[in-house]
């Protein structure tokens, strides 16, 4: 009880200062129908799923969509231009809690989504690509992508990989990858420099490529072995070799007061954290700061974020409006630049 009064209230802090305005949306005075918005850019088989997403109505016989006052026009916009598919390694246990909380929160508003699980559980967005266990992830990231271009190279500009207990905020990852040309090499998360000379971005904080990046590392790097033997790392540091291997480079995440985007550590840490834990200081590439400077206002991911918090954040961010606040896209819609981090 005490645990989930100081989530709670942990979060309610955050909502109330600055960090509720994270997402990329405006409130305005008009009813908007929030759920028919969120489906619309999405895929296929998501709109055969649409009526699921907000099964109860409320007591006044309202439901959650049609009470809300959100605007978000402009990040829907986005979305049709900048197609991300997002893909989730797990494993088979994690299937009724993590996977489940994923699936009712931020993955939703993918374009497109797959969970990579060893299972006897089918249902269309679980892939089993044969390999299990938490030390061969190096080698379900190879499957996983294989699997990913040979169904969906073409269908999708950006691949977001990320964790099951990661929290990802879609519209602001959007606006930074419409920063970028898909048809160009691009790979982008929170980069740690350590274990490669070129660094990783973080599997936590979540890693994204470009259709391009995709297609050489698999054409290049897999088909034509150009990537180093898997030396049974993660698979974030598996891939950052091969992309590395294969030309492909690391590119500019922050936002333009340096504050960091993709987060491979817990919200507890950075926002409420009194000082950089020695991984933070160890591995980080860019200084991750802590307190209020931790994260940019269109921050994308967060770590750590266990299913009850998944769930409570998304009530924060989507269904919670600090009355009286309208947030102007124009101002941020030049948060994120475009350029490449030059080799250490
Ligand atoms: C995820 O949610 C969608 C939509 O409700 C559903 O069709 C799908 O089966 C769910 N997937 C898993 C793995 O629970
Ligand atoms: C950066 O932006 C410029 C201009 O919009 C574009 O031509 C270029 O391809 C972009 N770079 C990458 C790596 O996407």
């Amino acid at each position: 009880m005490g645990r989930v009064v100081k989530i709670l209230s942990l979060y309610a802090a955050i909502t109330l200062s600055s960090a509720a305005l994270y997402v990329y949306i405006i409130s305005s005075g008009k009813t908007h129908d929030f759920r028919e918005s969120a489906v619309q850019s999405v895929s296929l088989e998501k709109k055969a799923a649409k009526d699921n997403l907000d099964p109860e109505p409320d007591t006044e016989q309202h439901t959650w969509h049609d009470t809300l006052s959100i605007d978000d026009s402009v990040a829907r916009e986005l979305s049709t231009q900048t197609r991300v598919l997002c893909w989730v390694p797990a494993r088979a246990s994690d299937i009724t809690k993590s996977i489940r909380a994923v699936n009712e929160t931020w993955v939703r508003r993918c374009d497109g989504h797959l969970f990579f699980v060893e299972t006897k559980q089918p249902a269309w967005d679980i892939v089993s690509v044969g390999v299990d266990g938490a030390k061969r992830l190096a080698e379900k990231m190879y499957a996983a992508t294989v699997y990913i271009y040979k169904h969906h190279l073409d269908q999708y500009d950006w691949f977001y990989r990320a964790d099951d207990n990661t929290y990802a905020i879609m519209e602001n990852l959007r606006l930074l990858l419409s920063k970028y040309d898909p048809n160009q090499p691009v790979y982008l998360g929170q980069l740690y420099q350590v274990h490669t000379p070129h660094g990783y971005m973080t599997g936590g904080g979540g890693y994204v490529i470009s259709r391009e990046a995709l297609r050489v590392l698999i054409e290049e790097g897999f088909q034509k072995n150009k990537c180093p033997p898997v030396e049974g790392h993660g698979d974030d540091i598996h891939i950052a070799k091969c992309l590395h291997a294969v030309g492909v480079k690391r590119h500019y995440s922050l936002d333009k007061f340096g504050r960091e985007t993709f987060h491979q550590q817990s919200a507890q840490e950075v926002i409420a954290g009194t000082e950089p834990t020695r991984i933070m200081k160890k591995f980080a590439h860019f200084p991750q700061h802590v307190g209020r400077n931790c994260c940019s206002e269109l921050t994308i991911s967060l770590h750590q974020v266990d299913p009850d918090q998944m769930l409570v954040l998304d009530h924060l961010l989507y269904r919670t409006s600090v009355y009286g606040r309208v947030q102007d896209p124009a101002k941020l819609k030049d948060l994120f630049q475009n350029k490449t981090i030059p080799m250490p």
